[in-house]
């Protein structure tokens, strides 16, 4: 752990990235109220890595849109780095979603820029900050390409280059890699390992995958059928940096064992 604590110096403070209190919420839906969520309390340190697993349906969009600003909730309180968040703030909190959601008439540099854009930040000033996170995410050289030129797990590149571009303490990613194939998968998982390692943010990460969630997470929190209630938070001890050689290893195993135990019975 050693290791981490030297490149994430975020690991070695007590600060609070994200702190979510008593949060509930309530759909008005077609046939009546939907309670999507229920007395969620979670505190996730700065720095950390942060993995939500649970069933379809549980919530887990709702609470990432309520952590992002998005939407708001009917009970409780969220704060980032101390602050209340009630409305989106790119600089705070970049998103990262299941679909990449480029505009397909700008270049992957153009939408890397497009926050700072509306920010007004000077053109040449924000169009070196795009490259540079173009840089980070590993696509030097992209810059020019429109989405359409680009492949799946590129076009999330850009996606993440862009949630990143306003350098915003917290990141969050809603099932970012799910419509990728397998392999690319794996390969965007630790990419975006190395790239938290550089940039020592703090992430919270939905998936589906419980793989994906033990090979990423620091933390795993498990979540309940609806109305989402947590159930379960699983330490992840792994050492980092992780290799794909562990997930073959017992603990790995077990690890993912734990958490699907508690899913399984909830479906
Ligand atoms: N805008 C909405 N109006 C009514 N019900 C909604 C709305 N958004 C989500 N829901 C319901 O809330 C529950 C949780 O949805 P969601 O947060 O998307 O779950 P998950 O991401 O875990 O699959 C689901 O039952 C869903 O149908
Ligand atoms: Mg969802």
């Amino acid at each position: 752990m050693q290791h981490v604590a030297q490149l994430n110096p975020r690991h070695e403070q007590a600060t609070t990235a994200v702190e979510v209190r008593g949060l509930g919420h309530v759909y008005a839906g077609r046939d009546g109220a939907v309670p999507a969520l229920s007395n969620i309390d979670l505190t996730v340190p700065a720095g950390r890595f942060v993995v939500i697993v649970g069933p379809s349906g549980c919530g887990k969009t709702s609470l990432l849109m309520m952590l992002a600003g998005l939407r708001t909730a009917t009970s409780g309180t969220i704060l980032c780095e101390g602050r209340p968040i009630a409305t989106p703030d790119p600089s705070r909190v970049g998103v990262v979603f299941q679909e990449a959601s480029l505009f397909p008439w700008l270049t992957a540099v153009e939408n890397v820029e497009f926050p700072l854009v509306l920010k007004q930040a000077p053109r040449d000033e924000r169009r070196a900050r795009a490259e540079a996170m173009l840089n980070l995410v590993g696509l030097a050289g992209f810059g020019g390409r429109y989405p359409h030129e680009l492949s799946g797990g590129m076009k999330q590149r850009v996606s993440i280059a862009r949630g990143l571009v306003q350098d915003p303490p917290v990141l969050l990613m809603d099932e970012p890699f799910a419509a990728l194939d397998e392999q690319t998968r794996m390969t965007m998982g630790h990419e975006l390992l190395r790239i938290w390692e550089q940039t020592s943010k703090t992430v919270v990460f939905i998936t589906h995958s419980l793989t994906e969630a033990v090979y990423l997470a620091d933390e795993v929190i498990v979540m309940s059928a609806r109305p989402g209630r947590i159930l379960d938070r699983v330490p992840i001890d792994l050492p980092r940096p992780r290799t794909y050689q562990m997930m073959a290893t017992d603990v790995f195993g077990a690890l993912r064992e734990r958490i699907w135990h508690q899913i399984r019975d909830v479906q």
